[in-house]
């Protein structure tokens, strides 16, 4: 099969960001209530951003409304500032609080992220504890991802090569300005960052990348159709057989599928 076939099918476009979004929400829905009726925990790598705010509100409502419980579920956050205070409030720490964490059953004991205050000698360590913890719980069974403007995924920004893993990383330049409105100011937006690698991510058995808006067109198309290259680090993606690009359709204009 050819690389552009692999791509083709791995692209989902839908009319717009809600019914995208439901999408998501809705496999993994499906993978959690299939882990529960094994009798299973279920591991999902998850995100933060604008991008899957509806997703998490999505799954919220299933938790709501019906009954979908996150009692199996434990989860492993992509990255988290540095430094960063969790009680900060644009701490990934209380975006995953205030979205999704505090409004379901989730187990406060399965919830991983990156701790924005380890100790800088620490935190070797630390970042390979955070990989063997889900080495040792079996792997991510689905990572969420975004996609920053530069082709990031996590804060693997450009020059991160496929087999990175978990680690403290300078924040690029693009990086930096796409936060500084939410940090009132370039200057209050940290320098870096501890993010999860290229590796963790693509030892996912899936993984769903969400794409919503124009502003995420050109990327999208240098993603699924430029080189593949540690430049793009989401380009590494699409020659998996567990990716998924989901799109909406403002996202995937300059590309043809
Ligand atoms: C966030 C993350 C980032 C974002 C990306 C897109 O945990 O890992 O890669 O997914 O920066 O951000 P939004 O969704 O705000 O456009």
């Amino acid at each position: 099969m050819s690389e552009k076939n692999i791509l083709i099918n791995n692209i989902n476009v839908f009319a717009e960001e809600t019914a995208a979004s439901k999408a998501v929400a809705m496999q993994i829905k499906q993978a959690i209530e299939e882990k529960q009726s094994l009798g299973q925990p279920i591991i999902l790598g998850l995100a933060t951003g604008n991008t899957p705010k509806l997703v998490y509100h999505e799954l919220v409502n299933m938790h709501k409304n019906e009954g979908l419980s996150f009692e199996n579920v434990i989860t492993f956050n992509l990255d988290e500032y540095y430094p960063m205070a969790p009680s900060h409030q644009l701490s990934y720490h209380n975006f995953m609080n205030m979205h999704l964490f505090s409004q379901v059953n989730i187990l406060p004991e399965n919830i991983h992220i990156p701790h924005g205050q380890w100790k800088a000698e620490e935190l070797i360590e630390k970042c390979e504890d955070y990989e063997r913890k889900i080495q040792e719980l079996g792997g991510i069974d689905i990572q969420l991802l975004g996609i920053g403007r530069n082709g990031h995924i996590g804060f693997n920004e450009p020059g991160s090569t496929s087999d990175t893993r978990t680690r403290l990383i300078d924040l690029h330049e693009i990086t930096r300005n796409d936060a500084a409105a939410d940090f009132e100011g370039l200057h209050n937006v940290p320098y870096q960052a501890i993010t999860m690698g290229i590796q963790t991510i693509m030892s996912a058995k899936k993984i769903l990348l969400l794409a919503l808006g124009d502003r995420k067109s050109v990327i999208i198309h240098k993603a699924l159709t430029g080189e593949i290259t540690a430049n793009v680090p989401a380009s590494y993606l699409r020659i998996l057989p567990q990716i998924e690009f989901v799109l909406d359709a403002e996202a995937a204009v300059l590309i043809n599928t």
